[in-house]
């Protein structure tokens, strides 16, 4: 079982084989087809963010279900699905009042501790799991509940961007910030997750949308995916009735407060280094009516909106393709990685030959 494994932060990512178990009552295996490379493996890799290790890196990708564990009866093998890193629990009283994306178990054990929902890890040999999924690798077992069914008309080495990336971006706009049609819209850091703001703004019918990024071939794209206009310094933007932070640095944060008109929300949606503050007037908040939001997954209930982002790929209201910079095989996955990081690319996705269909 090959797999892109992370020994220790700040080590290099190194491929190797690692044991993977039989899937337990309400888990499945996966055979991964593509895992998207994103911003947060690399503060993985960097150390920003504390994570048990050794672990097997990724928390986007796609695949078809390999195995089924005992109870698993809404899923079948050979089924294509999205690998989600909200695995909800389904008991938890987030989960049980209709917001998965906030599940207790996975804040509090899955995320924290490198495991599945029983607080253990289907990995052998110390291996723990990145936010209950690690897609850089042949075959997972994660929750039956991280595994979402999709359409089988739609090509598993796009769709599987939609995992993290998208679904973080599009449910921001429409989930967590509910833009109206007409809103003024600035979207900073044109990343995976920012384009995938920008075409949710798109999408809600919004009248100006101010794409923000300090590398002008992002800003390309952007204005390919749906910008208005754009500009390459945060502090250029004002009066927008909601800005979203897609890159999580301070400066940025609160670069998206400051651009905010009278009634407007900045949107918290790239994740900083943890343990960073940011400042702001509340004085001027409290004035002129404004609201910082913060997004943890784009709000999404992955089970209702995956197939929703699934559906307007599908009917060509959603661009995809124009995310992808390129593929390559699971063994260069750490080139990808520092690809990303140079800001060579957008989001690049790590092919794997076994789910290919
Ligand atoms: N001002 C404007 N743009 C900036 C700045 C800045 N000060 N600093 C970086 N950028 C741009 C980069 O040029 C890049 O285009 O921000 C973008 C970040 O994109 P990616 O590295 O592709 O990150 P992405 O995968 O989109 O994730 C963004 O969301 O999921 C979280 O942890 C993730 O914090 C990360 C964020
Ligand atoms: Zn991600």
């Amino acid at each position: 079982m090959k797999a892109a494994v992370l020994r220790a932060p700040g080590a290099s990512v190194e491929i190797t084989a690692v044991p993977l178990h039989e899937p337990r009552a309400g888990e499945v295996e996966v055979t991964i087809a593509a895992a998207g490379v994103c911003h947060s493996d690399l503060h993985v890799v960097r150390g920003e963010w504390d994570v048990p290790t050794p672990v097997v890196l990724g928390h986007e990708g796609s695949g078809v279900v390999s195995k089924l564990g005992e109870d698993v009866t809404d899923l079948e093998i050979g089924d294509h699905v999205i690998l989600s890193w909200v695995p909800q629990c389904e008991h938890c009283r987030y989960c049980v009042s209709g917001r998965p994306w906030q599940c207790e178990v996975v804040a509090n054990v899955v995320a924290p501790n490198g495991v599945l929902l029983d607080g253990t890890s289907r990995w052998g040999d110390g291996f723990h799991h990145y936010l209950g999924v690690s897609s850089f690798a042949e075959r997972v077992v994660v929750p039956r509940s991280g595994a979402i069914k999709i359409r089988r008309d739609v090509p598993l080495d796009v769709v599987a961007i939609v995992g993290c990336a998208v679904a973080t971006g599009l449910g921001a706009v429409r989930n967590t910030a509910g833009v109206p049609p007409e809103a003024t819209v600035g979207v900073i850091g044109c990343g995976g997750v920012g384009l995938s703001v920008i075409q949710g703004a798109r999408l809600a019918g919004a009248s100006r949308i101010v794409a923000c990024d300090i590398n002008p071939a992002k800003l390309e794209v952007a204005t390919k995916v749906g910008a208005t206009e754009t500009v390459s310094d945060a502090a250029e933007l004002s009066d927008l009735d909601f800005v979203f932070d897609a890159i999580g640095r301070i400066e940025t944060t609160e670069a998206a407060i400051a651009a905010l008109a009278l009634g407007g929300a900045a949107v918290i949606v790239g994740l900083p280094p943890a343990g960073k503050t940011a400042r702001f007037d509340p004085l001027a908040l409290a004035e002129a009516n404004q609201r910082i939001l913060g997004s943890n997954y784009g709000s999404i209930d992955p089970q209702q909106d995956i197939p929703w982002i699934i559906d307007l790929y599908k009917a060509e209201m959603l661009d995809l393709d124009t995310l992808i910079s390129g593929r390559r095989p699971l063994e260069e996955a750490a080139d990808a990685l520092e690809d990303l990081a140079a800001g060579r690319t957008l989001r690049t996705l790590l092919t794997m030959d076994g789910g290919r269909s």
